[in-house]
């Protein structure tokens, strides 16, 4: 079945049949309206993309949504993940397609080379890195999404308003004032240098738009715990600022910001004549999920002057969890939070969001007028207040729609109660690990991340090859952390089809591989 494209003899000759409504009080006309339908149906348009025949195309849109439904279905009959043979790597190898290709072949090709090699974080025994299962209605919303192809950038129409309600109940989650701007972005790493370029502005004025840091007189420092992410410091790279200028505060055992570091190095700085104008918290370390104390970090924050910025990449989101948002005490005091709905929220990739407390902070460090955007009082062009005046981005895709779909159709309670389950199943592993002599914990477990090995001589080598067989073997696929230069493996428990059997295979698994690794070196 071909996807050619519609040409030559029937073209509708654009605006021949056309009432125009003279008034705008015409604009609803019942005769006009179906002129401009009878356009959308019977025209052809010379040279569009779209299919001559929509019955066979529709036909294959429903095998292909079957297909990747039958795939979430039945995910737990795939292999967590499997490598990559010689012969898929090699078909993306061809060059570029300047003819069609049949839509069918290519869906084969998809079900053939892509589906079975993706990362497999949809599968209940993916626990590495804090990567998010995805969820059905998102999936699909995302369908709806790229069906009406929004450029969220600006203007004035429903799938803003979308994205202005999600950002609306994200204040409310918060505690965060009307005036709270917010918005979408690929991930936190876009989120977190969005909340540094923010603070700077806070700190010196607009005018470090036009004149750029380098023309400050002091230099401008932030502060982070040592267990914080490595996007915070690129954040400092990409802002201008300078990785030399990010403080990496001690954390303790539980790997929190040690708070008299912090005043510690905050004091010495601004007697060096430095500027002190950040602080960072983290709400879910990446290696072991750790909260540092927020409210301890706010109360910093506000004596020294600081904005406070918290990273929640995958932490803030437990909030929507009764049992554990006690933990975030103090976020609420935050002037920024970024968070994922990609990773605890279930939202398929990519959803990213920033807040900030401030709005007109947030708008005067972006917000660029241009002749070709001009805002207008009505039509589409209406509206004051742009999603590109608030980030770098002006084509914005409709991320808003998965998240939306999610949030409305499982509702928060059910998120907030897979957020919760993720953390009993960490603490489900730690049990297991406690009671099998060849493992042992090498972290305190905090929320939902699990570090151990297997105990060995060589012990670093040896989780290594154990982890890269788990992979291999298609029963799990934790990732690897250093905990005070020992190699941990790494079980992030954020995927909601997780339960107490894929612990128990990944611990009988990495128990097995162990035992093989040690006889294989002793052979
Ligand atoms: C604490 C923390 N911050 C930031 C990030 C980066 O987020 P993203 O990958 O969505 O850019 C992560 C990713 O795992 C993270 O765990």
């Amino acid at each position: 079945m071909g996807l050619s494209s519609s040409c030559g003899e029937q073209d509708y000759k654009c605006g021949e049949r056309h009432d125009y409504p003279r008034r705008r009080a015409r604009r609803h006309e019942k005769g006009w309206l179906m002129a401009s339908f009878s356009m959308a149906t019977k025209s052809k348009i010379g040279g569009s993309l779209d299919p001559q025949d929509w019955k066979p195309v529709r036909e294959q849109a429903h095998r292909m949504l079957d297909d990747i439904l039958d795939y979430v279905e039945r995910i737990r009959e795939r292999p967590v993940w499997q490598p990559i043979p010689d012969d898929v790597r090699a078909h993306f190898r061809s060059t570029v397609p300047t003819g069609p290709t049949d839509l069918t072949a290519v869906h084969d090709e998809f079900m053939r080379y892509i589906l079975p090699f993706a990362t497999g974080n949809t599968h209940p025994g993916f626990m590495g890195w804090v990567h998010g299962g995805g969820n059905v209605p998102g999936m699909l919303a995302e369908m709806l999404a790229a069906g009406l192809n929004a450029n969220l950038g600006g203007r004035d129409h429903v799938p803003i308003e979308v994205e202005r309600q999600v950002v609306r109940w994200m204040r409310q989650l918060f505690g965060f004032p009307e005036t709270a701007s917010g918005l979408f972005v690929t991930g936190t790493s876009v989120a977190n240098l969005i909340g540094v370029l923010v603070a700077r502005t806070a700190m010196l004025g607009v005018g470090v738009r036009r004149y750029g840091v380098a023309a400050e007189p002091t230099r401008l420092i932030a502060y982070a715990s040592a267990a914080s992410h490595g996007c915070i410091a690129q954040a400092m790279n990409l802002s201008g600022l300078g990785t030399e200028q990010l403080r990496m505060i001690s954390t303790g055992y539980d790997h929190r910001i040690n708070l008299d570091a912090l005043e510690r190095e905050i004091a010495a700085d601004r007697s060096a004549g430095f500027s002190p104008f950040m602080v960072i918290g983290t709400a879910g370390t990446v290696d072991i999920g750790a909260i540092d104390d927020l409210a301890g970090i706010a109360r910093v924050a506000r004596r020294e002057n600081l904005w406070f910025h918290v990273d929640g990449a995958f932490g803030a989101l437990a909030i929507l969890a009764p049992d554990l948002a006690p933990q975030l005490t103090g976020i609420e005091e935050a002037d920024s939070i970024a968070l994922d709905f990609h990773k605890w929220g279930q939202v398929p990739y990519d959803a990213g969001f920033i807040l900030v407390r401030d709005g007109t902070t947030h708008r005067d460090t972006f917000a660029s007028p241009a002749k070709y955007l001009r805002r207008e009082t009505r039509g589409l062009a209406a509206g004051t207040s742009w999603p590109c005046d608030l980030g770098p981005d002006l084509s914005r895709g409709f991320r808003a729609l998965k998240t939306w779909f999610t949030l409305k159709v499982h509702g928060t309670d059910a998120i907030g109660a897979v957020i919760s389950r993720t953390c009993s199943l960490a603490r489900y592993l730690e049990g297991k690990i406690a009671e099998t002599p060849k493992l042992e914990l090498l972290a305190p477990v905090a929320l939902n991340v699990v570090c151990f090995r297997y105990r060995a001589a060589d012990a670093n080598a040896l989780n290594a090859e154990i982890v890269a067989d788990l992979h291999e073997s298609g029963i799990g696929a934790p990732s690897t952390t250093t905990i005070d230069g020992h190699l941990a493996i790494r079980a992030a428990i954020v995927n909601h089809r997780t339960s107490e059997c894929d612990i128990d295979a990944l611990v009988q698994a990495v128990v097995a591989y162990g035992d093989a690794c040690l006889q294989n070196r002793a052979a």
